[in-house]
Formats: C-alpha cells, structure tokens, sequence
C-alpha cells in the first residue's frame, strides 16, 4: 500500500561564511543525510543573514557555490529535498521585511547572538544584524516547517520565531505553522583543539585550533597531533582532561565507539597513538565527501542547474504562504 502519511517538514540553513569545521560536520551535516530520508527536507545556504557581517564579494560568491556543493556531496538528493541558496529566493527578504513589524524592538535587543555580535563588530552594527532574527522567521515560517534543528546558539532564535508566529496568527488567523526544535541524533560537540574548553569556531584565529571538512588529510593528522591535553598520558574521560574529552568524543562520533571501548582500546598506550588514531577516524569520515566534492565541483553547470530548480521549488512553496500574508496585512493586491 502507498504511504500516504504526510511526513514532517524540517528545515535546515547554513551561512557560507567559511568552510564547516568539523563541529559543524559533526554536529549537524553528518546527521543531514540520515534525517533526510526521515523526512520532508528543505535545505539552504543562508547567505542574506552572510552579510550582517561584512563579506568579501568574490569570497562570498565562492563560498556560497561550495556550501551548495557540500550538501550534495554530503549524500543530499537535489531531486528529493529542496536545496537553495536564499537570495535566490525573494520571498525572504520580503517577509522577512512584513515580520519586522510585528516583532519590538525590546524583543529583538535582548538577542544574546545580537549583543554578542555588536560587540565583537563595534564598527559595524548595522540594522541587519539586529534584523537577523526576523529574517531567520521568514525563511521557517515560508516553508511552515514542522521542525528547525537548531544548535545552543541558535535556540534563542527559534524561540522568537515562534513568539512572531503565534503573535501573527493570533493577531489575524492560523497562517503559520509554529515551528519546533528537532532532536536528531545529537553529535559530539567539537572543542578547539588548542584550547579544549571553547567551542571550535570557524572565526578562531589560531589555524591550529579548528579542523574543517575539506582540509586535507595531512592537514587534518597535523592538526590533531597538535591537539592541547594533559599530562597525565591515560586515555580516559574525567573532570578537568578536557582536551583527550574532546577527542573521545570526536572519536566515537567518527568510529561509533563508546567511552568504555576506547579507554579499553587504548589501555597502556601514550596520548601519541590517540591522536593519530582519532585523525585517522575523522580523515575516514570526511573522505567520501571530499571526494564528492571535489567530483561535484569539477561540474558547475551541474550544480548551477540544481541550484536553479531548487530556487523554483522553494519559491512556489515561499510564494503561497508570502500571498497569505500580504493579503491579511491588507495590502492592495491587484491581479
Ligand atoms: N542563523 C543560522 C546559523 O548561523 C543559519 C540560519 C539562517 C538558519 N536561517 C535559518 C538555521 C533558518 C535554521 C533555520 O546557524
């Protein structure tokens, strides 16, 4: 019999302001390909939200072209999701502009990633950045996604999408599904490996400190071997190693060991031998998709094309729910 059950729509974007890092990957885009199967996917590169923060023109254009290649090479079916970049698709900046009238200007101040990012660009703390998290509710809300999976830093934001939503809906009728947090699999959360009590962050300026999906193997074993721990040269998790914690975390994300099989596996062998044995499991685990990747990228009319009828199919989805809402608003619509 024909499954007709509707299945959950979840929606995912990323910015193209960098190549993922391996937290990223771990965290999130290895996990992609699985909930794709699971359900209805809409999958996008956020490069509206790249510029709250200044970007280099040519940089940004390449980035966004290999962050849309990345997610087909992490397994991703252009022909089974929607996968798009976000300025191609109109309809976000036009209701993300409608939603900024119903959200105050109280609300979007006390965003921590807002008071954050104001002071770490005090030079520039322009109206998108403070924008940010409506534009964020116009690109779920378009799509009426069931589910975000969102990180810690992101959780603020959802949370305000919902407010907006349920404050639209009450303020008018149903329009917009009120979406939540998705719990997938949860993966490792990756630290810098130079100092393993901060997230690994793709704006860290130590090059040693993050690992990103397409750095070379070599580059990957480098950084590893260089990896900060401790001195107690036993390969078990505790309290305060927060640095061989990292690793063993990073290791069972990549091989599916649990702690108590790698403290056994590595009983009696130096921090030496871990290191390069937790590079090599993430140097196996990143391949394929480098590997596709650099397959994808070596045709890019065919990358083009699906970035094309991605748009399309976003936007006749975007479309239905922006006429919506402009016509609850009261705009003149004329035919
Ligand atoms: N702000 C998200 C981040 O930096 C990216 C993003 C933009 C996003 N729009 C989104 C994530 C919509 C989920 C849903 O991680």
């Amino acid at each position: 019999m024909e499954n007709t059950e509707r299945k959950d729509r979840v929606l995912s974007m990323i910015q193209p302001t960098s190549v993922p890092t391996l937290g990223n990957y771990l965290g999130a885009l290895k996990n992609w390909k699985q909930m794709s199967a699971d359900n209805d996917c809409i999958f996008a590169v956020a490069d509206l939200h790249a510029i709250t923060v200044r970007q280099e023109p040519a940089k940004l254009r390449k980035q966004s072209l290999e962050m849309y290649a990345l997610m087909i090479a992490l397994g991703l079916d252009p022909d089974k999701n929607i996968i798009f970049v976000q300025s191609h698709v109109p309809q976000h900046s036009q209701l993300g502009w409608i939603l900024n009238c119903y959200t105050q200007f109280g609300e979007a101040a006390r965003m921590t990633q807002f008071k954050d990012k104001s002071a770490k660009h005090a030079d520039n703390v322009n109206v998108g950045l403070f924008a940010y998290p409506t534009l964020m509710a116009a690109d779920i809300l378009l799509y009426q996604a069931d589910y975000v999976p969102v990180g810690a830093d992101q959780k603020q934001h959802l949370e305000i999408t919902r407010d907006i939503a349920e404050r639209f809906n009450g303020a008018y009728s149903p329009t917009f599904t009120i979406p939540k947090p998705y719990i997938g699999k949860t993966g490792a959360k990756v630290m810098s490996l130079q100092d393993p009590t901060k997230k690994m962050s793709k704006s860290d300026t130590n090059p040693k400190a993050s690992v990103y999906v397409l750095d070379t193997p070599d580059d990957i074993m480098k950084k590893f071997k260089s990896a900060v721990t401790d001195s107690e040269a036993r390969v078990h998790y505790a309290d305060g190693k927060d640095g061989i914690n990292n690793l063993m975390g990073i290791y069972s994300c990549c091989t599916g060991k649990n702690f108590d099989e790698i403290e056994a596996e590595f009983d009696g062998k130096g921090y030496g031998d871990f290191k390069i044995a937790v590079a090599e499991s993430v140097i196996a685990d990143v391949k394929p998709v480098q590997d596709r990747f650099n397959e994808i990228m070596k045709d890019k009319a065919y990358v083009e094309k699906c970035a094309k009828e991605g748009a399309e199919k976003a936007s006749y989805i975007a479309n239905k729910t922006l006429t919506k809402v402009m016509k609850k608003v009261g705009f003149w619509q004329v035919k």
